[in-house]
C-alpha cells in the first residue's frame, strides 16, 4: 500500500513538473533607452553585479527555462527593473535619481544588495568592500551633483495643483 502511494505521488509529481513546464515566463529584454552615466570602474561593478536584473540586458542562463526556477527568475528580474533600471536612465526625473542615488547607497551599507541566492550562483558579482565603497561614494556625489528642486511653495502659482 505504501509503495504504491509513493509510486502514484512521484508520477503524479513527475507529470506537475511536465505540465509546469508550458506555463509562460517572460524572459523578454526590452530596448536599451538610455543608460547610467557613471566613472567606468563604477560601471563595470554595476555591469558586473547589479545588471542582470537592473537592466533592460540581462543574461538570462540556461537554468533559467526551467520551471519553477525560471518563475523566481523572472520574478526577481521584472521587480528588479521595476525598482531600478540602470538602463532606462532617462526616463527617470529628478525626484526619481534622487531616490535612486539613495537607494543605491542604502542598498550597499546594509549589504542588501545583490541578492543572495543570486551570488551563491555567481560568485563573479559577489562584492568587495572596496567595490561597496566606490559604489557609496559615486552614488552620494551624483545625488549631491542634481540641481535643486524647487519646493512647491516656490513654484509658480499655475504649476501647483489644486
Ligand atoms: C538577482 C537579482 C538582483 C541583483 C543581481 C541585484 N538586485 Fe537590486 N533588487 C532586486 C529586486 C528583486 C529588488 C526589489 C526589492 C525587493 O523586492 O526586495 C531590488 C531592489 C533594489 C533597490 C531598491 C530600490 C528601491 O527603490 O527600493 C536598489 C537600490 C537595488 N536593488 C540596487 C542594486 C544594486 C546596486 C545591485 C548591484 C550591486 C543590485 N541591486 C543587484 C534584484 C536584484
Amino acid at each position: 500500500m505504501n509503495g504504491n502511494l509513493a509510486r502514484y505521488s512521484g508520477i503524479g509529481l513527475a507529470i506537475l513538473f511536465v505540465l509546469i513546464q508550458f506555463v509562460p515566463v517572460d524572459r523578454s529584454n526590452p530596448t536599451v533607452t538610455g543608460v547610467v552615466d557613471a566613472p567606468e570602474e563604477v560601471m563595470l561593478t554595476l555591469r558586473r553585479s547589479c545588471w542582470d536584473c537592473h537592466s533592460n540586458e540581462t543574461e538570462w542562463p540556461r537554468y533559467a527555462r526551467v520551471a519553477p526556477v525560471s518563475w523566481r527568475l523572472s520574478q526577481h528580474v521584472s521587480r528588479g527593473r521595476e525598482h531600478l533600471n540602470f538602463t532606462e536612465w532617462d526616463g527617470y526625473d529628478l525626484a526619481d535619481l534622487d531616490e535612486a542615488y539613495e537607494e543605491i547607497g542604502k542598498e550597499m551599507e546594509s549589504e542588501g544588495m545583490p541578492l543572495g541566492d543570486y551570488l551563491l550562483i555567481h560568485r563573479e558579482a559577489v562584492l568587495s568592500r572596496t567595490d561597496r565603497q566606490r559604489l557609496i561614494a559615486w552614488a552620494e556625489a551624483a545625488r549631491e551633483s542634481l540641481p535643486e528642486r524647487p519646493l512647491e511653495d516656490e513654484l509658480p502659482a499655475e504649476a501647483v495643483r489644486p
